[in-house]
């Protein structure tokens, strides 16, 4: 079975998918780990990310370490928003196109994939055998967000936790490339008021 999981920043997506991968016994990719892979990999050549074409940036994603999907440096603010930039270039989302269907097609369990992102249902695999949707108040999102970077050792301060996913929510879903949205045939969760184990049961439910 592959369960596609899309949502907003901080709504609680990877969460349940890595949940869900667990409890299952599936695969799990977090394909948003792939784009800020990129945007890393991008940081750490030095070139000025505000002078790069297109063209360049594909090749980064052609030559994607995926050990650095796994480097804790993906989770700065700063990688964030710049995956988010990097997103909206089509020819960079064809090349991770290419992997995230890879994995669903072949998971390596055998079992199932579940995939979490801002297109998995309604691009990256349209034939998903189940779809969810995850959202949540964007005040609730920018509280967790910066908890989360707290916890991981970083200063974040609210107000500007909650202005960068603002900014990252109008360009994923104003994006003319497979922007934010809830597929047709998706289930959608509300998270703002439930915690991660009641957001779990919820979807197991629905399996
Ligand atoms: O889920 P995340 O916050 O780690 O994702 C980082 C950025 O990557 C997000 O702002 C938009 C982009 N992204 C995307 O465009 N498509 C996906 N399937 C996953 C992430």
């Amino acid at each position: 079975m592959i369960i596609a999981i899309d949502g907003s920043a901080a709504s609680g997506k990877g969460t349940l998918a890595k949940e869900l991968a667990q409890h299952l016994g599936y695969d799990y990719l977090d394909t948003g780990a792939l784009y800020r892979a990129v945007a890393l990999s991008l940081i750490n050549s030095g070139m000025d990310e505000n002078n790069i074409t297109e063209n360049q940036m594909v090749k980064y994603a052609s030559s994607l370490n995926i050990a650095l999907t796994r480097s804790a440096k993906i989770r700065s603010s700063a990688v964030a928003n710049l995956a988010s930039k990097i997103a909206v270039m089509p020819s960079v989302r064809a090349k991770l196109l290419i992997f995230q269907r890879e994995l669903a097609e072949a998971p390596p369990s055998g079992q199932g994939a579940v995939l979490d992102g801002r297109d998995i249902g309604t691009v990256v695999l349209p034939n998903a055998d189940l779809k969810f949707f995850i959202d949540a108040d964007i005040n609730i999102r920018a509280d967790r967000r910066t908890k989360e970077l707290r916890q991981a050792g970083q200063s974040a301060m609210f107000c500007e936790v909650l202005a960068d996913l603002r900014m990252r929510d109008h360009r994923d879903k104003s994006r003319s490339v497979a922007p934010l949205r809830a597929a047709d045939d998706a289930i959608t969760i509300d998270t703002s008021n439930l915690d991660a184990s009641a957001v779990l049961q919820m979807a197991l439910a629905y399996i």
